[in-house]
């Protein structure tokens, strides 16, 4: 699989290809979770290899399947990730409510994920892989869910103003204004 290179920050690229064309592992091996077999992958000037934290800690990933963790409440999915990523406890329950509003979640926050729908469960990968303010998001199925035409167009409008670098922007979709606004 071959890629126009460097991908330009602000930029938004998508791939597409038949079933085990190599796409969710393409993904795995930006996102440095698999092993990278041939050729090599930068991002924002880092290589990418197996459990590479710099990159993790700015990249936000949405997988193609959920994985959520079905013992644990909706809040708490999130809050174990803000964990990961160092988020301080006052600033993580901030941006988890934030979150929450974005994919209007809120009234789901204490709800078990088996209490959830589909379309629901892919919103709350969304805000999840929002979480740490990643500068670079990936999307793998973005479409998938009963929202396609909503999830796709925010994660876009969300990469194009974290590429930005501006923290707070008044036009992020998620810090700069509500969900509705999109
Ligand atoms: N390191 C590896 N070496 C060899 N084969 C691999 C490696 N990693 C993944 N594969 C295989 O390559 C194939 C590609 O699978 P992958 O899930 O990436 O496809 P995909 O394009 O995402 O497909 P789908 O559209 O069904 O989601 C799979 O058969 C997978 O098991
Ligand atoms: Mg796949």
């Amino acid at each position: 699989m071959a890629f126009p290179s460097p991908l330009a920050e602000g930029e938004c690229f998508g791939f597409l290809g038949p079933n085990g064309a190599g796409k969710t592992t393409t993904v795995r091996m930006i996102h440095c979770v698999s092993p990278i077999t041939a050729g090599e992958i930068s991002v924002m000037g880092e290589p990418a290899h197996i459990d590479n934290r710099a990159i993790k800690m700015m990249t936000g990933v949405v997988p193609q399947e959920i994985t959520l963790d079905r013992d644990l409440t909706v809040y708490e999915n999130l809050r174990v990730f803000a964990y990961f990523f160092d988020i301080p406890g006052v600033e993580a329950r901030r941006r988890i409510d934030e979150l929450l509003a974005f994919v209007e979640l809120e009234a789901k926050r204490n709800a078990k994920i088996s209490d959830l729908s589909t379309g629901m469960k892919r919103r709350l990968l969304i805000a999840r892989a929002l979480l740490n303010k990643p500068r670079l998001i990936i999307a793998d199925e973005p479409t998938t869910g009963p929202r396609p035409a909503g999830a796709a167009p925010d994660l876009a409008a969300a990469q194009a103003s974290q590429a930005a670098g501006d923290d707070p922007d008044p036009h992020h979709p998620v810090y700069g204004r509500s969900a509705a606004a999109l």
